[in-house]
Formats: C-alpha cells, structure tokens, sequence
C-alpha cells in the first residue's frame, strides 16, 4: 500500500500529487497554458524556466493540502520519459534530490502510462485486461494493458496526433491555442454534417485497410482546403462553428470506428480513454453510443485527471512500488521511449 509522491513536468504543466494506491491525497497543477497561448503554442525553453520557478511552490502546496510530512512518503517519483527533456529535467532532478534527502526509492515513469492510470484513480476497482484509448497533444494509441508495465501498442497514429489536429484546425481557422477545448466549444453551435471530410483510411499494401491506425493530416488538409474555398467563394464570414463541429465529429468517427473493432478483435470489455482529447464532447458522445451497441464499458477519467497531472503519474508508481520496482538514480529524461519498454526504467 505504497504512498507516492510525484513530479509532472513533460510538457506545460507543473504537476505534484501524493496518492496512495488509488487514493488521491493532493493533487497541484500550475498551467503554464496562459504563458504559451501568445506564441500559439508550447515553446520548450519558456516551458523549462517556468517549471523551475513552480516546481517548488507546487510542491509544498501538495504536502501541505495531504497534510503529510515525509515519514508517510514511502516512495519519490517524477515523469523522465517522453516529453521536453528540458522540461523533464526539472522534474526528475527534483524527485532524484528528494528521494537522496529523505532516503526513499525513485521511481521514472512513463507519461504515457500514467494517462493510463488516471482510469484506476476513478474506477478504483478496474482491473486488466483492458484497452486504452489514449488521445493527446502527442499520442493517438490504442493498447492493450495486459497488466501494471505489461503494454501492447495495437494502433497509432501515421503522423499528426489528435490533440495535434485540434490544435493544428485551431490554428488554422484563427481561434488559438490550446485547441481542442476552444473547438470543442464552438463545435456546440454548429452542424456536425455542415461540411463532409475525409476519415483518412490506412491502406495496406494487399489493398486492405489497417483497422486500428489512424491518420489526421489529411484531414487538415481537408480543413484547410475547405477554408480556402469557401474564402475564395464567399464575401460572408467563415461558418467557423459549422467547420469546428464537422471536424469534431470526424476525429470522434475515426477514433470509435477504430476502438470498437480494437476492443471487439481482442475480446477487450472495458475501454478506458487516457489524453487530453478524452475531455472532448463529440468523442464522448460517439464512444458511450456505439460502445452500448456493442455491450462494452467505456470510462472517461473526469477532466482534472484526462489532461496532464501528477496524480495519474503517482498512481502508477504506487503500483509499481508496490510490486518492488524501483528506478536508479542514474536514470535521465528520454523525448521518446516506447511505451513497450516501460520496464527498462526499473532495476534488475
Ligand atoms: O494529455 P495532454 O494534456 O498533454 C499531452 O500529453 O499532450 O493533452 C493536450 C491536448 C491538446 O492538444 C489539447 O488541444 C487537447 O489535448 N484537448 C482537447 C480537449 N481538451 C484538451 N481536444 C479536444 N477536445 C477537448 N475538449
Ligand atoms: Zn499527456
């Protein structure tokens, strides 16, 4: 019943979070979003200084709101891998000198499996095997949690991630950044079936379709075209509301078609949706429909726990302390690293 201790700092938000297995005893984020919407988006160096100035503060907010003082901390964990390793940096250099001063074990964590874990910190009684459906900034995965570190990637993306559409379609059409939330909202006023754009089908060579990857730079594309037109045709203002909620619609398409036949193919029940694009309403909406045609269970995290956060890191060092793995402290922050190889970060 380990309690954990964890730094987030992957990308833009300064996270520290104290659980206890499933339990969530403090959970801080200081968004730097409003520092970066003046550039349109994540600049890493803007983003390693600001976790420097925050990682502090945050982390005393964490201890104090837990009411714990570090002989209840069993255990010291930061994210190390993927992310801006600047960024990353900050975070794991913080959690290595904490864990040598109050002499406790570090742990590394892969970002991507805490997204995973933000699901247990709701359904505290979920359970492997399931898929994860994980939509963010960076990632569009469909895995097969087979069990705590044990991850099998069935689909992803070809090129542009989810969230990056929505911020690439944001950008596009003027409306600025963070995306997904701003088009989200938008895509309430408008027709879903206004404007028809393209799924953006995986072909294979034999001539089929791969059923589980997917692809969003043509869809973009799609976008952008359509924008192009209509500006050439029309001397009105764009149907900006009209185009944020066909795009919306077809990124909820492309991602049910592909998690239903993912979890139906492998006998999955459950599929959990990890990421920042998990708070989007059109994927919520498409998802919970078809999964009740299918009799699947579907869980969306509530949304302090689907965008970036510690509490979903510390959760899954919890389950990885209690299971007795533990980092060196020779482990450094890598951009990249395959979910697949999250046992790598662990001794012996
Ligand atoms: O998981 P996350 O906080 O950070 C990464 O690890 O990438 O995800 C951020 C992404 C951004 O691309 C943002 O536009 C998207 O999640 N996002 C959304 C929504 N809220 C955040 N996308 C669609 N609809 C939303 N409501
Ligand atoms: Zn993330």
């Amino acid at each position: 019943m380990a309690t954990v201790l964890a730094i987030e700092t992957s990308c833009d938000e300064t996270g520290v979070a104290i659980v206890k297995n499933r339990k969530v005893l403090s959970n801080v984020v200081a968004s730097q979003i409003p520092i970066h919407q003046q550039y349109g988006g994540v600049v890493p160096e803007v983003a390693s200084r600001h976790h420097l100035e925050m990682v502090n503060p945050v982390l005393d907010q964490a201890l104090e709101t837990a009411g714990l003082d570090w002989s209840a901390i069993d255990g010291v964990a930061a994210t190390c891998a993927p992310g801006l390793v600047g960024a990353l940096i900050t975070g794991i250099t913080t959690a290595k000198t904490l864990a040598l001063v109050h002499d406790k074990p570090f742990l590394g964590i892969h970002h991507l499996e805490g997204h995973i874990y933000a699901s247990y910190l709701t359904e505290t009684s979920l359970q492997p095997p399931f898929l994860c459906l994980l939509v963010s900034g960076g990632h569009t995965s469909l895995i097969h949690v087979k069990d705590c570190g044990v991850y099998q990637i069935l689909g992803h993306t070809m090129d542009d991630a989810a969230g990056e559409a929505f911020d690439k379609v944001s950008r596009l059409l003027n409306l600025g950044y963070p995306g997904g939330p701003i088009i989200d909202q938008l895509a309430t006023q408008g027709n879903p079936k206004a404007f028809a754009l393209p799924e953006g089908k995986i072909s294979l060579p034999n001539g089929g379709y791969h059923p589980y990857h997917s692809s969003f730079s043509g869809l973009k594309t799609a976008v952008l075209r359509l924008v192009q037109t209509l500006e050439k045709e029309k001397s009105t203002s764009l149907p900006v509301a009209d185009i944020a909620a066909s795009f919306q619609d077809t990124v909820a398409k492309i991602l049910t078609k592909r998690a239903i036949a993912c979890a139906l193919d492998f006998g999955l029940d459950t599929i959990a949706i990890g990421g920042g694009v998990a708070a989007n309403s059109g994927l919520r909406k498409h998802l919970q429909e078809a999964a009740k045609i299918h009799d699947l269970r579907v869980l969306f995290p509530p949304l302090k726990y689907c965008t970036d956060n510690a509490a979903m890191i510390a959760c899954a060092a919890s389950d990885h302390l209690n299971r007795g793995h533990i980092s060196p402290l020779t482990l450094g922050a890598h951009s990249r690293m395959s979910l697949e190889d999250v046992m790598l970060l662990y001794k012996g």
